[in-house]
């Protein structure tokens, strides 16, 4: 519970309902007794007056989703870096005129690969897809450190487009091709382009309840190519794409922790407290249980 002294936060969005957040944030403020309230703010229009409302009544914090993510950046103080290069923003932190934007999705994202040692500095990447996720990703294994990167998409130009707004915004050097997602179906052209191993990000819907069956059209050449495997998916926990990478004995990881990371990340910069890996675990296990995980 939550004294009348408490830190208060949120998260804005539409709708919210579903949102795991609250449930986090309430985990891990009891378990680090912190007085903290988090509360779901479904925000329907007029997301200036949200967030300018929000900082009126003295929230600390907030966490922006689906679809604010990019809109909230006119309303804020202060963008941060990373935030910026990748052009989203989903935690506000309360400062003296405003709220700061951050992007805690990409700082979860590479924590979750270096909780579970997947390297990326000087590593081949392949990205499946180029939506929203793609362009985390993009951006993430650049700031990385890897030394190749290659985007499969159906939209090609798609694609092109998510490679050049990160170049206009970012100085990365490393080559970053663009290729149709079709050839990854076709062995013979697998063998010829992909020559080496590569740590490879599915970051397609494809394969995400309830269409717990499907997968990417990928041969099984393809899969003898993949180093380790990151899925953003996390219902199901394990999708058909990380199954078959696992059966092979490959490094698997999918989208809960990233997930689990960015919120508590977000908690962090609201608290300026580190959370233990012990209330970390207890939180996965906290929100498998809220999602229904299995
Ligand atoms: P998000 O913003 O969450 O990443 P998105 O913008 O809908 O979601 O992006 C989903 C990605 O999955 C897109 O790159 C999409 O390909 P297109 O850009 O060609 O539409 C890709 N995707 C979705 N369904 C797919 C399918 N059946 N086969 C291949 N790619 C698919």
């Amino acid at each position: 519970m939550f004294s009348a002294k408490a830190k208060v936060c949120g998260v804005i969005g539409n709708p919210v309902g579903h949102s795991m957040s609250p449930t986090l944030h309430r985990y891990i403020s009891e378990q680090m007794g912190e007085d903290l309230a988090y509360v779901p703010l479904g925000v329907k229009e007029d997301l200036e007056s949200a967030v300018k409302g929000a900082f009126a009544l003295g929230f600390t914090g907030m966490n922006v989703t689906i679809p604010y993510k990019q809109e909230v950046m006119h309303y804020l103080e202060e963008i941060d870096d990373t935030a910026k290069g990748i052009g989203a923003v989903n935690t506000l932190v309360r400062m003296d005129k405003g709220f700061k934007g951050y992007n805690t999705d990409l700082g979860g994202l590479s924590l979750s690969l270096k909780d579970n040692a997947i390297e990326i500095r000087d590593k081949k990447v392949i990205i499946l897809g180029a939506g929203g996720a793609a362009k985390a990703v993009l951006y993430m294994v650049c700031q990385d450190g890897a030394s190749e990167v290659h985007i499969f998409n159906r939209n090609v130009d798609k694609a092109n487009a998510l490679v050049e707004e990160m170049a206009k915004k970012t100085d990365f050097s490393m080559p970053i091709y663009v290729d149709d997602i079709a050839i990854l179906s076709q062995k013979d052209r697998i063998q010829h382009l992909l020559r080496d191993r590569y740590i490879v990000f599915q970051t397609s819907s494809v394969g995400m309840y309830p269409n717990v069956s499907d997968c990417l059209n990928l041969d099984e050449a393809f899969y003898d190519r993949v180093d380790a495997g990151v899925d953003i998916i996390y219902t199901p926990l394990e999708t058909v794409f990380l199954s078959k990478l696992r059966q092979r004995g490959v490094k698997t990881l999918n989208g809960l922790e990233m997930l689990i990371n960015q919120g508590i990340l977000a908690w962090e910069l609201w608290t300026g407290r580190k959370v233990s890996e012990e209330i970390k675990k207890g939180a996965k296990e906290e929100i498998i249980s809220f999602l229904g995980l299995k």
